[in-house]
């Protein structure tokens, strides 16, 4: 195991070098910064198969998809965290057959939780004040997160994905945006707009009162649906 984190440690370097090559157009090094733990999307995620609604529980309830308290983690990684006082706290695991990079950034999880402290996670995608975006109608429609964040659970740093353009939102709803054949059935049978769209083409009404349909259009593309 050792030998997987010196393997991780060079691609962690080597994504770093890539990002500095980018072209124009492509994903901004800024995009994965620096977070206060290097916790790794691949290990958690990947490896150790934790389902990311594990951690960002919120994303089919609510608007925000959430990130988790330092107590979820600490349920993993702290034994007893339920009952014990956070100033007993130890770690679990990774322990001494670690390298100590691994252990250093596993301790630092330990002293948020001993000092009661909430982890400062860097933000890394943010749609700007004017526009509402809401998780739960997305993953309530069916859509998978890596069709919008890419494959993070081989990610040891999150990087954005996707743009969060406004023409990348556009064309996902005008059904430009191919989906995989299970994301599509699950679209086509829980967006309310298509199921509300089908009630007024079945009732032989004009579906020109809808503005600009497009032919294999999955949801609204009126101004107010995404502008405040
Ligand atoms: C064990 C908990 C855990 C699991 C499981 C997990 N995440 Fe995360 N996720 C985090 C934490 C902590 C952060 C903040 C630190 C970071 O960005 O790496 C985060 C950050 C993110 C971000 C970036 C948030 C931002 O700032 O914009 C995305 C996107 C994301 N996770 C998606 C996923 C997806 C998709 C999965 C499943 C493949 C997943 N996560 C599984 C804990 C988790
Ligand atoms: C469901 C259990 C679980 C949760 C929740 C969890 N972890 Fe982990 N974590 C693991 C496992 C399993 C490993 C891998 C340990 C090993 O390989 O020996 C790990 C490894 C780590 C490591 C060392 C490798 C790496 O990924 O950097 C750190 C640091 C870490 N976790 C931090 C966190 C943080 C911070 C959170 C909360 C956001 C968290 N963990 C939540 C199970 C969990
Ligand atoms: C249709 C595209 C899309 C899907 C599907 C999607 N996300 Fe997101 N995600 C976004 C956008 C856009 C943002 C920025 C939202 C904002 O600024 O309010 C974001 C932000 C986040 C964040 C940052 C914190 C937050 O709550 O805004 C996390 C964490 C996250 N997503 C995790 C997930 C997970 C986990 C899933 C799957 C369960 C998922 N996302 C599904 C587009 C998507
Ligand atoms: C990969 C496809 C996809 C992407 C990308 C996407 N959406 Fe959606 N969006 C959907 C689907 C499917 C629905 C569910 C249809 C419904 O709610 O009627 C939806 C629903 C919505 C709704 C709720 C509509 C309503 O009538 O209440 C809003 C608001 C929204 N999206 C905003 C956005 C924004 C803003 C972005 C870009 C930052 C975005 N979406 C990106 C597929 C997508
Ligand atoms: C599916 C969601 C969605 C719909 C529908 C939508 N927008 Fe947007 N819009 C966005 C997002 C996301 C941004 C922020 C990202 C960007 O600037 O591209 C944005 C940004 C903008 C901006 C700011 C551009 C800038 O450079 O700052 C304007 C103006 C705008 N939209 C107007 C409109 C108008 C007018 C309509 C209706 C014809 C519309 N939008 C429909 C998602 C949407």
């Amino acid at each position: 195991m050792t030998r997987v984190l010196s393997i991780s440690g060079i691609a962690v370097l080597a994504a770093v070098a890539l990002a500095g090559c980018r072209g124009p157009g492509e994903q901004d090094p800024d995009d994965a910064p620096d977070q206060p733990i290097a916790f790794y999307h691949n290990v958690h995620a990947g490896q150790n198969q934790i389902p990311c609604m594990y951690c960002h529980y919120s994303a089919d309830r609510s608007v925000d998809a959430g990130l988790p308290a330092v107590r979820v983690c600490v349920g993993c990684h702290v034994p007893g965290s339920a009952t014990a006082p956070p100033a007993q706290a130890s770690l679990a695991f990774p322990t001494a057959d670690r390298d100590s990079t691994w252990n250093a950034e596993a301790n630092k999880l330990v002293s948020y939780w001993k000092n009661q402290e909430a982890i400062p996670w860097v933000r890394i995608h943010r749609v700007p004040e004017h526009v509402r975006f809401p998780h739960n109608m997305h993953v309530r429609a069916g859509l998978q997160c890596q069709t919008c964040h890419g494959p993070v659970q081989e990610m040891e740093k999150v990087y954005r994905f996707s743009s969060l353009q406004m023409g990348w939102c556009i064309d996902c709803h005008r059904g430009e945006t191919q989906l995989s054949a299970q994301e599509d059935a699950s679209v086509q049978q829980n967006s309310p707009f298509i199921r509300h769209l089908q009630q007024v083409r079945s009732s032989g009404e004009n579906v020109g009162g809808f503005t600009g349909v497009h032919e294999d259009q999955r949801a609204s593309t009126d101004c107010t649906v995404c502008h405040y």
